[in-house]
């Protein structure tokens, strides 16, 4: 019998394989009500004309359209996402789009080889990874100081908040493989990057949080 999520310490690839195995062919459907919270993490990551980004668990690649017309055809976008099934469908919208300067890597965030330095990092609805401190240092290694990043997910909301929370916890039960960490989603983020600026939405059930990497000192 598999653990369910609320009893897992901490996230497990292959129950998170599994979920976006059967969610992937509905994914955009889902996700389309979210769609103002990520056009406001895309708004708020500003991404420059000529920047490299990177698409952290980047999913069916909903994000890349924004991104793209954001750093243009001198930038260029790298996409990391584990599951075949998701990132399958993000190919298909590169291929049908003719981006020629994305690039999707097809890998667990932990392990995943990224060229270079990028200027920003989008973490969108990745909880996830947000919780892996492996896949964040990975991540952190492959931005140049000051980078921005952003970050938005689900979070608790406040105890009182009851009818959010009914919506953040079946939410969360299908898009995450552990509940923990949800009270903070950004905890882990803030060892790497300084001043983060949180900010709530939708009664506090979603959060958008954004910093720059520490310089070295
Ligand atoms: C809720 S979806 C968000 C997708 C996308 N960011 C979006 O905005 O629509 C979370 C994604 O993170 C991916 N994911 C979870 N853990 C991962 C990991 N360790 N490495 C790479 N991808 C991961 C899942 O497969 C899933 O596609």
């Amino acid at each position: 019998m598999p653990t369910p999520s609320w009893r897992r310490p901490r996230p497990d690839r292959s129950a998170a394989l599994d979920q976006y195995r059967r969610r992937a062919g509905i994914y955009d459907l889902e996700l389309a009500l979210l769609e103002p919270v990520r056009r406001q993490a895309v708004a708020w990551l500003a991404p420059r004309q000529g920047d490299t980004v990177l698409d952290i668990g980047c999913g069916t690649g909903l994000s890349l359209e924004l991104l793209h017309s954001a750093v243009g055809a001198r930038g260029k976008i790298i996409g990391i996402e584990q599951s075949p099934e998701m990132i399958e469908r993000a190919h298909e919208r590169v291929r049908q789009m003719g981006w020629r300067n994305v690039t999707l890597l097809c890998a667990p965030v932990e392990d995943a080889r990224i060229r270079g330095q990028a200027d920003a990092a989008l973490l969108h609805f990745t909880h996830d990874i947000l919780q892996s401190e492996a896949a964040l240092e990975n991540v952190i290694s492959h931005l140049r100081p000051d980078a921005t990043v952003v970050a938005s997910g689900l979070k608790w909301a406040p105890p009182w908040a009851v009818p959010v929370n009914l919506f953040v916890l079946p939410a969360a039960l299908h898009s995450v493989s552990s509940l923990s960490g949800l009270q903070r989603p950004w905890q882990h983020l803030a060892r790497w990057v300084d001043h983060l600026d949180v900010r709530r939405r939708l009664g506090g059930g979603v959060f958008i949080v954004r910093g720059h990497v520490q310089r070295p000192s």
